[in-house]
């Protein structure tokens, strides 16, 4: 049997890489504001926008086996710089956004289903100007933990905090040759992410071979969080 799997966000970045990686082998259900690169790809796509809308459960098989959650920012500003809006509307697309999709389909995870959510190098690890993305991503860690706890026999819940990926969303870092430079050799490894060291982890998550992990934030991060080489 194929399994479900919803995706809230794999038009483009990490989600993307999900997308291209399960297509063949899963049903995969991909809600997100635009269809972007997946024309290729056989999925069914939801217009979607986690902060506006309450998703159309009639669009969704009765079991889902996979849930993840892909919307997120990077948002680098001195706190000073940061306003209260800029605090909340992290928030809601990081935290508040996954908790109402999450509300509305957790009836359908059905029993060892596997949920997926992610966090950030910057919550383990204090960063500067990463003040607004680390609370909200700390949100979800505290949250992803809970729920682990509260469905243990039920579903898994894990979460990925991974360190920078080369993706649409982190393209302001990295659009020109000194950035890259720069931030591959802030890396223990000298090198960012790629889209695909980020969606085998997700894979691995959603697959019974990682059947007995839950309640666990994965770094992966090229060994940021944890070596310091200088
Ligand atoms: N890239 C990094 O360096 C990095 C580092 C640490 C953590 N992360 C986290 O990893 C996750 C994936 O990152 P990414 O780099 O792949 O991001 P991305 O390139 O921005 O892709 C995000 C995906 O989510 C969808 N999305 C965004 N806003 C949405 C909304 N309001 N409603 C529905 N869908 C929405 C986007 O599609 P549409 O635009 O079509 O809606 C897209 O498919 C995020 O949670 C991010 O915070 C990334």
């Amino acid at each position: 049997m194929k399994k479900n799997i919803l995706l809230i966000g794999g038009s483009r970045g990490i989600g993307l890489s999900v997308a291209t990686l399960l297509h063949d082998t899963h049903n995969l259900f991909i809600a997100s504001r635009t269809k972007g690169n997946l024309d290729s790809l056989d999925v069914n796509h939801i217009h979607f926008d986690a902060t506006l809308e309450k998703l159309d459960l009639t669009l969704l098989p009765q079991d889902i086996h996979g849930f993840v959650y892909c919307p997120g920012s990077i948002n680098l500003k001195p706190f000073k710089m940061l306003t209260s809006d800029n605090f909340e509307s992290e928030m809601n697309l990081n935290f508040i956004g996954m908790i109402k999709v999450f509300k509305t389909v957790i009836d359908r995870l059905a029993d060892k289903s596997s949920v997926v959510f992610f966090s950030t190098v910057a919550v383990k690890k204090g960063m500067p100007y990463h003040s607004s993305v680390a609370a909200a991503k700390g949100a979800i860690e505290g949250f992803g933990k809970a729920i682990a706890a509260e469905y243990a026999t039920k579903f898994r819940v894990n979460i990925i905090a991974p360190s920078l990926v080369d993706t649409p969303l982190s393209k302001r870092l990295l659009n020109n040759d000194k950035k890259k430079e720069a931030n591959a050799l802030r890396h223990p490894m000298n090198r960012i992410g790629t889209p695909d060291d980020i969606a085998n982890m997700v894979v691995f998550l959603l697959s019974e071979q990682s059947s007995w992990m839950t309640g666990q934030v994965i770094g992966v991060d090229g060994g940021t969080s944890t070596l310091n080489v200088n």
